[in-house]
């Protein structure tokens, strides 16, 4: 094909980014591919509301009905930025029914669903991507699955909530309340719609159960996952340690000793020594032990417009040089390993 026609279901923050950057870099994207992208159409919720923002839609037509993005045989992807579970979840299954290949950023849906939408890609021989989904525009599921493809993973250990990252950051540098940085986070666009799941560490705790399975070919739930947010610290907590030489953090935790799996999410306090305590405000970081490589880690956005897009094209690149090469592909790595976790022993 000259050009590969997208479509795209969600024209929010990250689906404007997705967008823009494809229209930015069409010339790049021309060399690596061969070929031509554009995003053909765009499912909305309200028609009006898109043409308020005034955004450039740079010759994408916007519909309502979501039969004319995924019924429409030109398009070959279809790029999944809406958000929620169950609608997403419908529209993606559909989606492979009519042979699309999907790339989402929709970090709920692959933890709750991921091992049913993967089956249903597999079975239309499709592809199924979801870097945005951990860590925004860090290519980090990438470097888990192609970098450390002939290296064994022992430990991954990830900063994946921006949110709760800031607030600790401000609450333990600028002596800022939880409230009032929790606010501030939210003012800046990347708390969750119901910040809950951001404080809770139910957000951290879907991305680390979809890191961890990368890793360890191993299907992880996220009820497997044990979580404790950071509502109950509290300001002197947060001095207190910096003032002995420790930061604490919300991290995210997964270790795989060749049988057994333990993947959690709490606070903790780590040594300012170590990497992952000079990531601040709402930077993510994930930091990997692997046999063969050693010390890794992975530093950038985990939120907002143009990372988020950024990782979503590339797999939409990813997704058109398997076409090219007549492949399917996806992030999922076929697990290896029965599930065996540390916390069934007790
Ligand atoms: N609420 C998330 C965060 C957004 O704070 O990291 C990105 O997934």
């Amino acid at each position: 094909k000259d050009n590969v026609a997208v479509g795209l279901l969600g024209v929010g923050v990250v689906g404007s980014g997705v967008i823009n950057l494809i229209e930015k870099h069409q010339e790049k994207l021309a060399h690596q591919l061969g070929c031509g992208v554009h995003v053909k159409s765009a499912l909305v919720r309200n028609l009006d509301k898109q043409r308020d923002t005034g955004a450039d839609m740079n010759g994408t037509m916007l519909t309502t009905d979501p039969d004319a993005v995924l019924g429409d045989p030109e398009i070959d992807v279809v790029v999944e930025v809406m958000g929620g579970i169950d609608e997403a979840r419908e529209v993606i299954l559909k989606a492979f029914k009519a042979k699309k290949h999907v790339v989402t950023a929709n970090k709920d849906l692959v933890a709750l669903h991921g091992g049913e939408l993967h089956e249903a890609a597999e079975r239309n021989k499709c592809d199924f991507y979801y870097e945005a989904s951990v860590a925004g525009g860090i290519p980090i599921l990438r470097g888990i699955t192609d970098g450390f493809a002939s290296d064994h993973i022992e430990q991954l250990m990830g900063i994946v909530n921006g949110t709760t990252n800031y607030i600790m950051t401000k609450m333990n540098q600028e002596g800022l309340s939880y409230e009032a940085a929790l606010q501030e986070a939210q003012e800046r666009g990347f708390a969750e719609a119901d910040p809950a799941s951001d404080v809770e560490g139910l957000d951290a705790a879907r991305k680390m159960a979809i890191l961890a399975r990368l890793a360890f070919s191993t299907y992880i739930d996220l009820e497997d996952v044990e979580v404790t947010g950071i509502k109950d610290i509290d300001i002197a907590d947060l001095q207190y340690s910096d003032s002995l030489g420790f930061t604490m953090k919300l991290i995210g935790f997964a270790n795989f000793d060749g049988t057994q799996v333990e993947v959690n999410v709490q606070p903790v306090l780590i040594s300012k020594q170590h990497p992952l305590a000079d990531v601040k405000n709402e930077y993510n970081a994930v930091y990997v032990y692997g046999e063969a490589i050693g010390e890794a880690m992975f530093y950038g956005a985990g939120a907002g417009s143009m990372p988020t897009a950024s990782a979503v094209i590339s797999d939409v690149v990813t997704v058109i040089k398997n076409m090219h090469r007549g492949v399917t592909g996806g992030q999922f790595v076929e697990p290896r390993f029965k599930k065996r976790l540390k916390s069934d022993e007790q």
